[in-house]
């Protein structure tokens, strides 16, 4: 048995990669890792792979149907698990263009391979195979400070071009699967933080900055909530999904962790304070209030009482210990920050948020 992961050289993809290999549950399952190696994509996060004939890394796009269909048939995979996408709110509002072409056009092309590849399966092999695509809350749109957290069936209501794009994609799967037959299954998870965060997004971003005495940038009044969970109980929520979730069905990924953009700033600063105190004071010093995200989106939040309850799963972390082990992660790996901070990195710190 194989799988093949799409976008397994990102952030939650490698995590996912990295975990499933290290599970005894699952370790003997080889993967085949399809990423395009766009800026967000960085094969040091799965160096610990080297050499390891279980990972078989394979730099292409999704939307190179020829290349998907070659792997179909050469690897004979049970399952897709589909995280490659473009994933940057702001940078989606720059150019929303890309998002069109990989989570859009990309998704599609792949939903046509794999219904290609599975009209072709039979008996067990048929029976087992899933094509899992990994989603996003922000699908839903944005919720009134009040109102009941997002459960799987919350009206579509997608505000930014990363979340319209997402939102397509979960379209066509649901079709895919209604029209076709193709046995998907779809997860709709919360603001992710963790080990090989890209420093563009909230957390890192602050950590990495934070660290470099450079100014903490909170968009308009920072009183923006999200509903935060840690990597790796989102890779072992798809894990439980993939092994137990009912065929055509999604399950809402959260760790009832809701909390606004400035405390999460002030927690950082905090575990900062503690673990690398800086000699002219708290971290809390370099934040700064920045124009706001156009459109952005006051608040997500998630119910994930239907994946506790069909499947059993539940997070492992609390906020507080996840956030911990992730600022010591980025104290103890400053050559993989320095690493992603080259060239590209710096076009768009520039563009974004001007010379800081
Ligand atoms: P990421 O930006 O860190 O990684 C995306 C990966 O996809 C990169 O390795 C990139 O090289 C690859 N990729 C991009 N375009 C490609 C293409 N055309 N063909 C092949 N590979 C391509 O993203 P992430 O944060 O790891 O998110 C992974 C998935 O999870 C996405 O689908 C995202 O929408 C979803 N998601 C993310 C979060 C979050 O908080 N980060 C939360 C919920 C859902
Ligand atoms: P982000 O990590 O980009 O995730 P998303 O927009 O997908 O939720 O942003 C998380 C929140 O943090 C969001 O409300 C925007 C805000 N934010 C800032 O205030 N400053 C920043 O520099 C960034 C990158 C995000």
């Amino acid at each position: 048995m194989t799988l093949l992961v799409t976008g397994g050289a990102g952030f939650i993809g490698s995590n996912f990669v990295l975990d499933w290999l290290a599970d005894p549950a699952t370790r003997d399952e080889p993967i085949v890792n399809l990423d395009l190696l766009s800026y967000a994509g960085n094969l040091k996060n799965l160096a610990a792979l080297q050499g390891d004939a279980r990972h078989i890394f394979v730099q292409g796009d999704i939307g190179d149907r020829a290349l998907v269909d070659g792997l179909l048939a050469a690897h004979r995979p049970r399952a897709v698990v589909h995280f490659a996408a473009e994933s940057h709110v702001d940078r989606s509002i720059h150019g929303p263009g890309e998002f069109m072409r990989t989570n859009v056009m990309g998704t599609f092309t792949l939903l046509e391979a794999a219904r290609a590849h599975y009209a072709g399966l039979s008996g067990d092999d048929r029976a087992a195979f899933r094509f899992h695509h990994v989603s996003t809350d922000e699908v839903y749109g944005s919720l009134a400070a009040d109102a009941p957290a997002f459960t799987e069936s919350h009206t579509y209501e997608p505000n930014s071009p990363y979340s319209a794009s997402k939102a397509a994609s979960d379209h066509l799967v649901r079709a895919w699967h209604h029209t076709y037959g193709l046995p998907v299954l779809t997860t709709n998870c919360s603001n992710n933080y963790g080990p090989y965060h890209f420093p563009e997004k909230l957390i890192p971003l602050m950590i990495v900055n934070a660290l470099a005495g450079k100014a903490l940038p909170i968009y308009g009044d920072g009183l923006q909530v999200r509903d935060w969970l840690y990597v790796g109980d989102h890779c072992s929520a798809i894990r439980a999904v993939l092994a137990r979730g009912r065929v055509g069905e999604t399950y809402n990924v959260g760790g009832w962790n809701e909390k606004p953009n400035r405390e999460i700033v002030h927690t950082i600063c905090a575990l900062l304070d503690q673990l690398r105190p800086h000699p002219e004071g708290p971290y809390t010093r370099l934040i700064t209030h920045v124009t706001d995200r156009p459109g952005h989106d006051r608040r997500y939040a998630i119910d994930a009482r239907k994946i506790e309850r069909e499947l059993g799963w539940r997070p492992a972390e609390t906020f507080e210990s996840g956030i911990r082990k992730t600022v010591q992660w980025y104290l103890d790996h400053a050559d993989w920050v320095a690493d992603v901070q080259s060239g590209g990195y710096r076009d768009w710190m520039s563009k974004q948020y001007g010379a800081a």
